[in-house]
């Protein structure tokens, strides 16, 4: 979490700063700031609040420079005040930093320094380099071996970027934190992440663990810490600076949803053959997944969710598979050998719990892979193979077109695996391949026809929301509750719909409504579950095709259109996301950045 932009370059910093600021917005919201060389020092406006506040408070009292960096903040140490705000100083203002990530030392750096005399402001941990930086500039040593040397005592994670009074250079690192370089002719930008310049450049170098970056008008300058060169490719992202906007809608949230059948669209095409009943996964060619025997897919949050999904299509077919918390692997990760895969599912490719345990994975002799959005992502990086979803930029904070096109690319990857593995396809290809061509259609329909927010009105005010489902659909059901509490702040919660008569039907009321997600795989038993529920007063929503049986007794209705049992499920997800969005426009949330989240999370 926490977004870094920085900029060098013949036009005013300050509008790329903003810019950027604003969309990298998504990774934190508590405070932002910015600094810039103004020619005679270094200017730095920050607060506590969002990036519109920063803006606003600029144009009272304008900053101008053509080098300047910018930070907005999801707090870890310290609360979200205006001191706390990056960038961070000496206390001669001369050095500037923000930075991403968290110094584990920093109590011990801090103690030795303050013993110097050093005076600190901030409860961060980052305030303690620009302190380092000035201890070793005292020294007498030249900017860039300052910088070095403080960089050098850091332990723990950070992309940091740091600007000295009078030097037009802006000097970075990083190490378990992303750290991006855009290049536009003699304009550079560095970034946490692309979307943050997108509109101004799409050629980009990804910064490897361990890189110094340092950045100057004239070019930029790649080195490891100790100042040998490294090499690093120049790589164009293949994602249009229109699809960071709002374009007409409300909220990214909202857009995103809506723009599901394209980025299903994307995440197939070229992949899929119905006609020849063909799968082709690039760089997975037949043959590649030969001598695997069990699967574990490793991820946090929406993206375990559609781990989940990943894992019952393989266990279906037949290959043991399990989806396993990222958090939660340090401590009771079933064993690995090499004939186990271990995939990790990330939008981002940056979530810290998620590389840790891929990093786990390697160190017990797994052969792994990252299922990710995000090419060049750590995680991407570090795996011994990648596979792209091709959503596009995910802006909101709740995941949303991910998570589809995450099930989608994981079901391809589940055939690769299970031909190689059992020599059979876990799908009824001459069925499956068309129906999975005709999603993106099916969807277009679902998203002109939905009844989401009517029935989000109807349940408003409920004490508690319920989302049931069975098979693919427990995992839909999983991600529907937490979508809902994410964005709304009321109580929702997920459960395999067998599950709901072993405890959870104690909380059962009129005050309840259940969805129920229905997907072609026993159904039945789902509408008996529901009934359970319906019989002690709640209200059932069925999730299902116009002519189910489960509309005739159920409370209410959200249509999917008819398919095959493994995609029905993204189907009644993206109504799930829809009710959960219009119940919490209803209550006025502010939904593409939902209190206390970050999109990010790169800290266990
Ligand atoms: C919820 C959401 C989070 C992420 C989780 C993992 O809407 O977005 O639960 O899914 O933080 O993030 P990635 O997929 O980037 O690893």
């Amino acid at each position: 979490m926490c977004g870094i932009i920085g900029h060098v370059g013949d036009s005013d910093a300050i509008d790329t700063l903003i810019t950027g600021l604003e969309n990298l917005e998504y990774r934190g919201y508590d405070s932002a700031g910015v600094a810039v060389q103004n020619g005679s020092g270094i200017a730095i406006q920050k607060r506590s609040g969002r990036v519109s506040e920063l803006k606003e408070s600029i144009e009272d009292r304008p900053l101008k420079g053509r080098v300047g960096i910018g930070h907005t903040r999801w707090s870890t140490h310290g609360p979200p005040t205006d001191e706390n705000a990056h960038p961070h100083t000496n206390s001669t203002t001369d050095v500037a930093v923000v930075h991403n990530g968290i110094i584990e030392n920093y109590a011990e750096l801090k103690a030795r320094l303050e013993r110097k005399g050093h005076e600190f402001t901030s409860d961060t941990d980052t305030e303690v380099i620009p302190h380092l930086i000035q201890q070793y500039l005292d020294e007498g040593v030249e900017n860039e071996t300052a910088f070095r040397r403080a960089i050098d005592e850091l332990e723990g994670s950070y992309a940091v970027a740091v600007m000295v009074s009078g030097e037009h250079a802006l000097y970075a690192a990083r190490r378990g934190s992303p750290l991006v370089v855009g290049v536009e002719d003699d304009e550079f930008f560095l970034a946490s992440d692309v979307p943050a310049f997108l509109e101004y450049t799409d050629e980009v170098v990804y910064l490897e663990d361990g890189d110094v970056a340092i950045v100057r008008p004239d070019g930029v300058e790649f080195t490891d810490l100790g100042g040998n060169p490294v090499s690093r490719d120049l790589e164009t992202v293949n994602w249009d600076p229109e699809q960071t906007g709002k374009g007409e809608y409300d909220h990214f949230m909202l857009k995103e949803i809506f723009e599901q059948p394209t980025s299903l669209a994307q995440a197939i095409e070229g992949r899929t053959d119905p006609e020849t009943e063909a799968v082709h996964l690039e760089g997975f060619g037949p043959g590649t997944f030969d001598g695997v025997e069990t699967v574990q897919l490793i991820a946090c949050g929406t993206s375990y969710h559609a781990a989940l999904y990943g894992s019952l299509v393989l266990n279906q077919a037949g290959i043991p598979s399990r989806a396993l918390l990222a958090n939660e692997y340090s401590v009771c990760a079933p064993p690995v050998d090499e004939e186990t895969l271990v995939v990790a599912v990330s939008q981002s490719g940056e979530t810290a719990d998620t590389l840790s345990a891929l990093r786990e994975a390697t160190a017990e002799g797994a052969q792994t892979l990252t299922v990710t959005n995000v090419m060049g992502s750590t995680a991407a990086r570090e795996a011994d193979d990648s596979l792209l979803i091709r959503a596009g930029p995910e802006i909101g904070v709740a995941a949303t077109k991910t998570f589809s096109s995450q099930a989608v690319v994981l079901e391809l990857l589940a055939h690769r695996l299970t031909c190689d593995v059992l020599g059979t396809s876990p799908f009824d290809l001459e069925s499956f391949l068309p129906e999975l061509d005709r999603l993106p259609g099916r969807l277009e329909g679902l998203l002109e026809s939905t009844d989401a927010r009517a029935i989000a009105r109807r349940y408003q005010g409920s004490q508690s929301y319920f989302f049931i489902g069975r098979g693919l659909g427990y995992p839909v059901a999983l991600e529907g509750a937490l979508k809902f509490k994410e964005i709304t702040y009321e109580h929702a919660e997920g459960f395999a719909s067998g599950e709901l008569k072993h405890g959870p039907l104690a909380l059962v009321t009129p005050e309840t409504p259940v969805f129920a997600v229905f997907t072609g795989q026993e159904d039945e038993k789902t509408l008996k579950n529901a009934e359970e529920a319906q019989t002690r007063g709640a209200p059932v929503v069925a999730v299902c095709p116009d002519d189910h049986r489960a509309t005739e007794v159920a409370d209410a209705h959200l249509e999917i259109p008819p398919t095959n049992p493994e995609l029905a499920g993204l189907l009644a997800n993206v109504q799930l996301q829809l009710v959960s969005y219009h119940a919490a426009d209803l209550l006025g949330r502010p939904i593409d950045k939902p209190r206390n989240l970050a999109k990010s999370v790169t800290v266990e």
